[in-house]
């Protein structure tokens, strides 16, 4: 009986004692992955006082970096993501948190080899980081990166696409700064070559803005079939785009605006049945708009203005019930009126100007237009 009272007291001796010394690190972090970030910290500064690509400005950063604190582990800081085993950081986002700076290729951010995501966009942050030289070509097991709305520029290595073969998501939109001399990102001769042939995992990819007038639209044809979101909005591109890139099997997204000198046909079979929006405005298509678009069932949003069309418009609507927003202004159209059109219930934009269109207009959209006008010239006071 003795004895189990002094076993039970050892016990209990034993573990008051291991409950009150701290484990011998309590810190998941790295620390040479922890002074990294440390140094990274010191080479930009944190400023709200500039303004976004559209005209928004941060009242405040999301991430406040200036919180990062050595005595608190780093795998705990905000916009900081740290594997839970090896505690390396493997993600870090820091998007819209008010940084302003220059990257180079020698920045001890470059050190986090195990990132998998890196989110850098909407801040004001320079510097050539995807040339040649490019740090970025130690992060191999990157999966999503986004260096959107900053002030990068520079040529786009094809090497780079050698290198993070793992990318399904890849935003580079709004990129470039205009002091004296504009300066903008531009794809080298072979680096989209490279990049559709190579990224096979790639889902979402997002180049507005980024100079593509050395891109060779044939390479379209190599891009995986994976892709679900394809923008390359105002992008310079020229030439015939290749049909078959409206067919790619998961397409949900397909924004090719802005483009003036890109010329082509839309397809008269195969759509990519999942194509949600089409956004094909101010470009150069020619042709007339096939009968195959009443096949798109789960399109919401076309924009076919600006283009240089011809023929009438197909009256194949009826089962286009998800569209919302619908223009085929200023592309040269004629013939009558596609009635299908108006008896779709969940339209809130509908624009045909600027075409040869005719005929009798449903008379339930006049009840509709009459009603609307009357809403909005009550509210400014006017006479009806
Ligand atoms: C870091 O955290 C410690 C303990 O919470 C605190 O005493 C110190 O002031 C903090 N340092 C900074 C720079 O925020
Ligand atoms: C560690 O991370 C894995 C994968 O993200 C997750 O499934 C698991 O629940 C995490 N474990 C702990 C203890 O947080
Ligand atoms: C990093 O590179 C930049 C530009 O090449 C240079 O100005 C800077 O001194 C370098 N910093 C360090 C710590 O080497
Ligand atoms: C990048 O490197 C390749 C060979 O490694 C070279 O041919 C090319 O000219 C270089 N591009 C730039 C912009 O330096
Ligand atoms: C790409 O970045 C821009 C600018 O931050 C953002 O507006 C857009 O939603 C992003 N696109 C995707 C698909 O993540
Ligand atoms: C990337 O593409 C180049 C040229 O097509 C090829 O030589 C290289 O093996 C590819 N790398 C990977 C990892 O797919
Ligand atoms: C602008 O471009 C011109 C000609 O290319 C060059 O001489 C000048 O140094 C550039 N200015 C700046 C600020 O980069
Ligand atoms: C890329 O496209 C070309 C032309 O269509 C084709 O010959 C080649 O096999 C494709 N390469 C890959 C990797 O898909
Ligand atoms: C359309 O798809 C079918 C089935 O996948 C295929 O046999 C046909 O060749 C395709 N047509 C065109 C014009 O791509
Ligand atoms: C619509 O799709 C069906 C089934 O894939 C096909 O048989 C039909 O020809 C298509 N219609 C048009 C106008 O492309
Ligand atoms: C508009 O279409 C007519 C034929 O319908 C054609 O003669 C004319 O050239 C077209 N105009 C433009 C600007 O494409
Ligand atoms: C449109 O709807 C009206 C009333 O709901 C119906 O009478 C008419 O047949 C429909 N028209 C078409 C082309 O579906």
């Amino acid at each position: 009986m003795g004895s189990l009272c002094l076993v039970l007291m050892v016990l209990q001796l034993s573990w008051s004692l291991s409950s009150s010394v701290p484990p011998p690190s309590s810190h998941l972090c790295l620390p040479h992955q922890r002074d990294a970030l440390l140094h990274f910290k010191t080479t930009i500064s944190v400023d709200c006082d500039f303004y976004h690509d559209d005209g928004y400005r941060d009242p405040y950063p999301r991430i406040d970096i200036e919180s990062w604190n050595k005595s608190i582990d780093c795998c705990s800081w905000k916009g900081v993501k740290c594997n839970n085993v090896t505690g390396h950081v493997i993600g870090m986002d820091l998007s819209h948190s008010c940084l302003v700076g220059s990257l180079f290729a020698n920045n001890s951010l470059f050190q986090l080899h195990n990132l998998q995501w890196l989110d850098l966009s909407s801040n004001n942050l320079r510097g050539s980081l995807l040339e040649n030289t490019s740090s970025l070509f130690h992060f191999h097991g990157l999966r999503r990166l986004n260096l959107a709305d900053n002030g990068f520029d520079g040529i786009i290595s094809s090497k780079l696409f050698s290198q993070l073969v793992s990318l399904t998501h890849l935003n580079l939109s709004y990129n470039g700064f205009f002091d004296d001399n504009e300066s903008y990102l531009r794809f080298d001769g072979h680096g989209f070559d490279m990049l559709a042939r190579n990224l096979t995992k790639l889902r979402n990819l997002v180049l507005d803005t980024v100079d593509m007038s050395d891109v060779a639209l044939t390479s379209l044809l190599n891009l995986s079939s994976s892709l679900e979101h394809l923008s390359f909005s105002w992008c310079q591109l020229h030439g015939e785009f290749p049909t078959q890139a409206f067919q790619l099997p998961n397409l949900k997204v397909l924004d090719l605006s802005g483009n003036e000198n890109l010329a082509g046909y839309l397809p008269n079979t195969n759509w990519s049945s999942g194509l949600e929006l089409l956004d094909l405005s101010e470009c150069g298509f020619k042709g007339s708009i096939p009968a195959s678009c009443g096949n798109l069932t789960q399109i919401i949003s076309v924009g076919l203005e600006g283009n240089s069309l011809e023929g009438q418009i197909p009256d194949v609507f009826g089962n286009l019930r998800k569209l919302t927003s619908l223009s085929f202004s200023s592309c040269n159209l004629s013939g009558p009126l596609p009635i299908t059109i108006f008896n779709l219930t969940k339209i809130t934009h509908l624009d045909l100007s600027y075409n040869h269109l005719e005929g009798p207009f449903p008379n339930h959209w006049w009840s509709t237009i009459l009603a609307v006008y009357s809403a909005i010239s009550s509210t400014v006071g006017a006479q009806l």
